[in-house]
């Protein structure tokens, strides 16, 4: 292929340099596009721009890849776990065991949230969004942390990191605790990252929390399997943010926001309240299932399709299996999950779904998992941020490093040319 894209404006013609990366995608550099040609591109939703380059996650829908740092979802999956890919993440290499156990004991020195904390807390009303409160909390701990970090000095920003993965665990679940009246609780040192999640949750004072391995490992591969996509709306959104230079917790503070848009991370909250739709109007699965090949219809199958990955989601694959073990394991009888089993079994044998390669994406298992552990409907996306969290560091990490200039998208103005300004009296 050649290395020059060529672009001709009104009869002249302009050559821009073509990058590929190590995956040989290709990108058209237009760096110098506007300055050179006086034009600009327009990609609303940026479906076809380049925001920069990355050595994170590599992504092909098509093909149904998903690699952290060069390692395949699958291996990742079944041979790691939510600490080590966060540490692979972030610092680009698998640990060495020393530096794994060094990471979450670092990561335990930083789990004590600032007791007056739980004053903001107190100030939101009981049943306000759980990501609501976690997009203010996290804001709040740069309050509580004001020093910046220095991203040159590896120390600084290590520490930052541990700092954060401490933190946002705990002041996450308690969002959850706020919700439903228990007193504020403390991470455990002596437990494991992904134990502690449970505990935090779900530990009441009045006896200690039994947790069940099972329900730790399905925990462990979900968050693992959200731990970054690459220039998703959060992670471009903390890209964005942090382009300014604001702080660590700024910047993750804005990701929780735009993770909790029901385009992007509020779909598995959207996948059961479907499912709870469907049991209050009967539990006819079938029923629904035309509702959604009905042109007329506007109704969609909440948690089938992707707009990326067009053959199958390689992480609804991993947690399919986990979502079956965790459903035998704690012999949950739920009507809703019933129904679920149904839709998924008849949508796969279904000619419409088919044909479209729609099958059911990572939220559909995620919220199944979620249900079956009670975790409440409003919960599921802080669980998506606890997973995507070490996905934001790193590439705010990055972005840092590489001296990303401030994100400043140019705009085509379609208003009114110059009109000159009325008196209140004239108008
Ligand atoms: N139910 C019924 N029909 C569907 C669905 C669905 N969930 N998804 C796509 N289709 C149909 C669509 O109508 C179109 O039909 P036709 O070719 O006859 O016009 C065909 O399938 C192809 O769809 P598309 O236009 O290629 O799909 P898209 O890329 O516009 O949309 C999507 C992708 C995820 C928005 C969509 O599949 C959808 O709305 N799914 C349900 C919501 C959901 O589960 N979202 C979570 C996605 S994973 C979250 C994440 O990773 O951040």
């Amino acid at each position: 292929m050649s290395n020059i894209a060529v672009l001709e404006i009104d009869g002249k013609k302009y050559e821009f340099p073509i990058i590929v990366g190590s995956e040989n995608e290709v990108a058209i550099d237009i760096d110098k596009l506007r300055s050179e040609t006086g034009a600009i591109t327009m990609d609303p939703g940026y479906k076809n721009s380049g925001s920069c380059t990355s050595e994170i996650t590599f992504l092909d829908g098509e093909e149904g890849i998903l690699r952290y740092r060069g390692y395949s979802i699958e291996d990742l999956a079944e041979k790691s776990n939510f600490l080590e890919v966060s540490y692979l993440l972030i610092f680009g290499e698998l640990p060495k065991a020393a530096e794994l156990e060094k990471f979450e004991n670092d990561i335990r020195k930083y789990t004590l949230v600032n007791e007056e904390m739980k004053n903001i807390i107190d100030g939101f009303p009981k049943n306000a969004h759980p990501m609501g409160v976690l997009a203010s909390l996290t804001s709040a701990l740069t309050a509580f942390n004001p020093k910046s970090v220095n991203v040159t000095n590896e120390k600084d920003m290590y520490e930052a990191v541990c700092k954060t993965m401490g933190k946002f665990l705990v002041i996450a679940t308690w969002t959850y605790r706020k919700n439903m009246g228990f007193p504020l609780n403390y991470y455990d040192n002596t437990k494991g990252y992904v134990e502690n999640f449970m505990r935090l949750m779900f530990e009441l004072p009045t006896g200690p929390y039994k947790s069940n391995p099972v329900v730790i490992n399905a925990l462990d591969k979900l968050f693992i399997l959200h731990a970054d996509h690459e220039q998703n709306c959060s992670t471009s959104t903390v890209r964005m943010v942090g382009s300014s230079h604001a702080g660590l917790f700024a910047s993750i503070s804005a990701g929780v926001s735009a993770l909790w848009g029901p385009l992007h991370g509020g779909a598995n909250q959207a996948v059961l309240e479907m499912l709870e739709e469907i049991q209050a109007n009967g539990g006819d699965a079938d029923k629904y299932l035309a509702k959604a090949k009905d042109k007329e219809d506007p109704f969609r199958l909440m948690g089938f399709g992707h707009r990326v990955y067009k053959n199958f989601d390689p992480r609804a694959k991993i947690i399919k299996k986990a979502a079956d073990e965790v459903l035998a394991t704690l012999g949950v009888d739920d009507p809703v999950l019933t129904i679920a089993k149904k839709l998924e079994e008849s949508a796969l044998q279904d000619e419409y779904f088919k044909s479209r390669n729609l099958y059911p994406n990572v939220d559909f298992y995620s919220g199944i998992i979620y249900r079956a552990l009670g975790i409440p409907t409003e919960m599921f996306t802080v669980l998506f941020a606890i997973g995507r969290l070490p996905g934001w560091i790193a590439q705010w990490k990055e972005m840092r490093i590489n001296k990303e200039p401030i994100g400043r998208p140019r705009q085509i103005y379609t208003g009114a040319p110059l009109r000159p300004f009325v008196k209140t009296e004239d108008r």
